[in-house]
């Protein structure tokens, strides 16, 4: 078994080497992450469309978060385990404290949750007892009916508002943000701002990691988004292929330069 990675060691990749993450949701696949060198396990709320096959993520519940992070636990010896908090399990702080809870029991290292500034208290609420948080901005899933998959980022004062909220949550204790389909400038932008790691999903190569649904990676959901590659294709093996996006997110060769920020 290789080094452990710790939040500390993917703190000092910042700037330094692109952070490889994936997402799982059974201990099969996690061990076979961990052996093909991914950084950072991501149990997604996206387990709803691609494991449960609902149409969006707003149907799974914490006890399918914390089924799900308890098999992926058992899977890893080495890559970072980070579980998202579902829709409606963390609205104020001692419920999302209650929620965040059973997950860390389950084995998470960090949980993930949705939204910009408003959601400091939480974040803070959460930091306080010991809990490491990551943000998600950009295109909310959680919040597909008042939003959509797609995002206004283009005017300047709306870049310049969504850069000041990311620096918010970064007060309020965040340790690493995921930005999903922030426009690749934007994105650029905002890792330059924070001093936390920034992880990025159709938001363009200027970002400090990349993350893809392991699915989309492997070719098998029925709608990838537009940004993801399939690695299966010519690979021979899955874990191959994942060694393959391993290694071109570590050489900066994936995603490439024409990418259109969009989602599922
Ligand atoms: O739920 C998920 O899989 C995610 C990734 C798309 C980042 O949040």
């Amino acid at each position: 078994m290789g080094e452990r990675i710790t939040l500390q060691k993917l703190r000092a990749q910042k700037g330094r080497e692109k952070i490889t993450a994936l997402t799982a949701y059974d201990a099969t696949f996690a061990a076979l992450l961990d052996r093909a060198g991914i950084e950072l396990v991501l149990v997604g709320d996206s387990l709803g469309m691609v494991v449960q096959g609902h149409e969006t993520t707003l149907p799974v519940r914490l006890e399918a978060m914390v089924y799900h992070t308890a098999a992926v636990r058992r899977g890893l010896e080495r890559a970072f385990l980070v579980a998202d908090l579902p829709f409606a399990s963390y609205g104020d702080p001692e419920t999302a404290l209650t929620s965040a809870a059973e997950l860390m029991r389950a084995g998470a290292q960090m949980v993930k949750l949705e939204g910009g500034h408003h959601r400091g208290e939480v974040v803070r609420r959460l930091t306080e007892e010991g809990i490491p948080v990551c943000g998600h901005m950009g295109i909310l899933p959680q919040s597909v009916h008042r939003f959509g998959y797609r995002l206004d980022l283009e005017a300047p004062e709306a870049a310049e508002r969504f850069l000041e909220e990311a620096l918010d949550l970064e007060r309020a204790g965040i340790e690493l943000l995921v930005l999903e389909g922030v426009p690749p400038l934007l994105a650029q932008a905002v890792t330059a701002e924070l001093k936390v790691p920034v992880i990025g999903i159709g938001s363009g190569k200027g970002v400090d990691g990349q993350i893809l649904v392991l699915y989309d990676l492997l070719g098998i959901s029925p709608s990838p988004p537009p940004f993801a590659e399939d690695f299966f294709r010519g690979a021979g093996s899955i874990e191959a292929a994942v060694r393959n996006y391993v290694q071109a997110v570590k050489e900066e060769r994936f995603p490439g330069d024409g990418e259109v920020p969009s989602s599922r």
